[in-house]
């Protein structure tokens, strides 16, 4: 089945609201909901091997959409790297709790915070943060402009979704040069380019679902020939 990422959240679900009486599941719809609900929270690769971690199942109502091995271990090694370029490293994660859980397996020492919508991700502990991009500055203090290391890749593909996360990018930077990765579809290329700076990279991120949309990495450094360089223009 191949998927395609929305530019907005779904806002279609329609409540009849008419009737005022509290709403009462039967027996089956709840038993149903329980199975749903513990789905959610079981781990996508139940007993990863040496090489894999273990991930949520995607929720496709958050605009879920996991990397696959390869891409999530690029870009975990990237960050590693860039890390060695920067004094006191620490990297923020933007809605990509997949990268998240990645560095900690490649680089279990890079000091790293997530910042996600989703709860289920409150098992990172400290490291993660609550963060909805509709209040993209409403973070805890401690965290601003204290990363020289950010890597984005927003929920939604609309041009709203890439200002606000653009303003929390803001309010994380460290002051000077931050390494800057933005993933995210084609269709954000100008944009990501006008309120970012950034250019897109010639390797190209994949997910474990077969996505419709074009997806590419976009930074605001030269990888050089890591990542396959800038695509030329
Ligand atoms: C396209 S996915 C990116 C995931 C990434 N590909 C990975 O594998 O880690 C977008 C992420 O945005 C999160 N999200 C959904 N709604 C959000 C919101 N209102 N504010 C911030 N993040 C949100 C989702 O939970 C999801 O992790």
């Amino acid at each position: 089945m191949e998927l395609s990422r929305d530019e907005t959240p779904q806002n279609d679900i329609v409540i009849d609201d008419d009737d005022d009486d509290p709403p009462i599941l039967s027996s089956q719809a709840l038993e149903a909901l329980k199975e749903f609900l513990a789905e959610q929270n079981r781990p996508v690769v139940e007993s990863p091997t040496a090489e894999e971690v273990a991930l949520v199942a995607e929720d496709w109502r958050l605009s879920q959409f996991w990397y696959d091995r390869d891409t999530a271990e690029t870009i975990a090694r990237e960050v590693i790297i860039l890390c060695q370029n920067v004094g006191s490293p620490s990297v923020a994660c933007i809605a990509c709790p997949t990268l998240y859980a990645y560095l900690k397996k490649i680089g279990p020492e890079v000091p790293v915070q997530l910042l996600e919508y989703d709860k289920r991700f409150e098992q990172y502990g400290t490291e993660f943060t609550f963060y909805d991009y509709n209040q993209p500055e409403n973070l805890p203090l401690s965290l601003k402009h204290s990363f020289p290391i950010i890597v984005a890749d927003p929920p939604y593909l609309s041009k709203e979704c890439l200002e606000k996360v653009t303003e929390t990018i803001s309010f994380l930077s460290r002051p000077g040069q931050s390494y800057l990765l933005l993933l995210t579809g084609e269709v954000q290329k100008e944009r990501a380019a006008e309120l970012l700076g950034l250019r897109p990279c010639g390797f190209q991120p994949h997910h474990s679902s077969k996505l419709g949309n074009e997806f590419r990495l976009f930074t605001n450094y030269d990888p050089g020939t890591r990542l396959d360089g800038w695509e030329v223009e």
